[in-house]
């Protein structure tokens, strides 16, 4: 029902009534909603596998799944990542300040699952999950080989939110897989089986509709 009303938008002759011309309680049927309390919907995010620990650092390396990370900017180039305070990679994190976000493929999400149901505390998830640990070029926990992208990170700010302490990051290095680049060396986003979690549920991301600038741009 949404969805039909959402395409009379752009569809001027099957437009039941041009939009400037309805009344709220129009407008309100055509778009129905419901009104939720607040919470954490924004979707789809993606979701990653922060590798921290090891080196000289008196932890051994450690595995948490994270939904809550973000590219917060561009130059210099930094990310986020939010963590529970008790969560034993928040310990980590603290301690050595720097992490990995190792970004899985949708192929990897029963491991990306489970290494956010197990904690560090209870089990070595490298070892368990048969994940490969490589070193770093810039920091000194490892990455995850296995995952086709690697950001190394080291946290320049960490603010305390809530329930939630987000470690603000700058980038230090890059590592992309072979296979997520073309012929030209291009980033082939496409192909790259990419994961993306909606709402507590993985999903896999396929179908390119777009590319940026695509809508002004010119046809050749
Ligand atoms: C899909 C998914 C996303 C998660 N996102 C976060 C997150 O953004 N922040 C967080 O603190 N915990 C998150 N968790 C929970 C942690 O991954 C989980 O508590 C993990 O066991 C902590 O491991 P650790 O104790 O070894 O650090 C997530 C779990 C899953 C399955």
């Amino acid at each position: 029902m949404f969805r039909q009303a959402a395409a009379y938008q752009y569809d001027s002759e099957h437009q039941p009534k041009a939009k400037s011309e309805m009344t709220e309680f129009e407008l309100k049927q055509l778009f129905p909603k419901h009104v939720w309390k607040p919470g954490t919907l924004l979707m789809p995010v993606p979701v990653v596998l922060v590798s921290c620990g090891g080196g000289k650092s008196p932890y051994a390396p450690n595995i948490i799944t994270v939904a809550w990370a973000g590219t917060i900017c561009s130059d210099p180039a930094m990310l986020s990542i939010s963590v529970r305070q008790e969560r034993y990679s928040h310990e980590i994190i603290c301690r050595t300040q720097e992490f990995v976000v190792n970004v899985p493929m949708a192929s990897q999400a029963k491991i990306t699952d489970w290494c956010g149901m197990k904690s560090g505390r209870d089990v070595d998830k490298f070892a368990e999950t048969r994940l490969t640990p490589l070193p770093a070029t810039q920091v000194k926990c490892p990455i995850i080989g296995d995952c086709p992208l690697n950001i190394e990170c080291k946290v320049v700010k960490t603010i305390p939110l809530g329930t939630h302490d987000m470690f603000l990051a700058k980038i230090v290095a890059v590592q992309i897989a072979d296979s997520l680049l073309d012929r030209r060396g291009k980033l082939d986003t496409e192909h790259a089986d990419l994961l993306a979690y909606a709402h507590s549920e993985y999903h896999a991301l396929g179908r390119k509709v777009g590319s940026f600038g695509f809508s002004v741009r010119k046809h050749r």
